[in-house]
């Protein structure tokens, strides 16, 4: 399973995986369908890691996102699948903290959900 390339998920989002390096470290771009802000949306950097890059597994993986029009941090962490028509898949959870005035209200800074990508190329 390889996770370079262009992928979408069930929002509409589109995130592109540059090549992986040997050794599992990788970064992309995101460009998000939504957004919890008022502010414009811009496509934004992650980085990431991957284990056993270049072995043929369904790897485990992890990036964080590093938005340009918004004060809150996205973490996803998943696993690459192949369907059983050959297609590549990400299944993945996300966890955001939202940037909040002061630790009382710290109850209300997080969302979190899941990700489906589908590899689109
Ligand atoms: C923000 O609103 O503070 C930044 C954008 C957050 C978009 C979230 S990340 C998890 C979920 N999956 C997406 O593709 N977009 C939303």
């Amino acid at each position: 399973c390889d996770l370079q390339g262009l992928w979408r998920n069930q929002l509409g989002s589109n995130m592109t995986l540059l090549a992986l390096n040997t050794a599992g470290p990788f970064s992309g771009f995101y460009h998000t369908a939504v957004t919890a802000t008022n502010k414009q949306i811009l496509g934004s950097p992650l980085q990431g890691a991957q284990q056993h890059p270049g072995a043929k597994r369904h790897p485990t993986f992890g990036f964080t996102m590093h938005w340009q029009f918004s004060d809150s941090t996205t973490a996803f962490v998943g696993q690459c699948f192949v369907d059983c028509h050959g297609k590549e898949r990400l299944e993945a959870t996300w966890l955001l903290w939202e940037e909040v005035p002061s630790h009382r209200d710290t109850w209300k800074a997080t969302r979190a959900g899941t990700s489906i990508f589908t590899h689109i190329k």
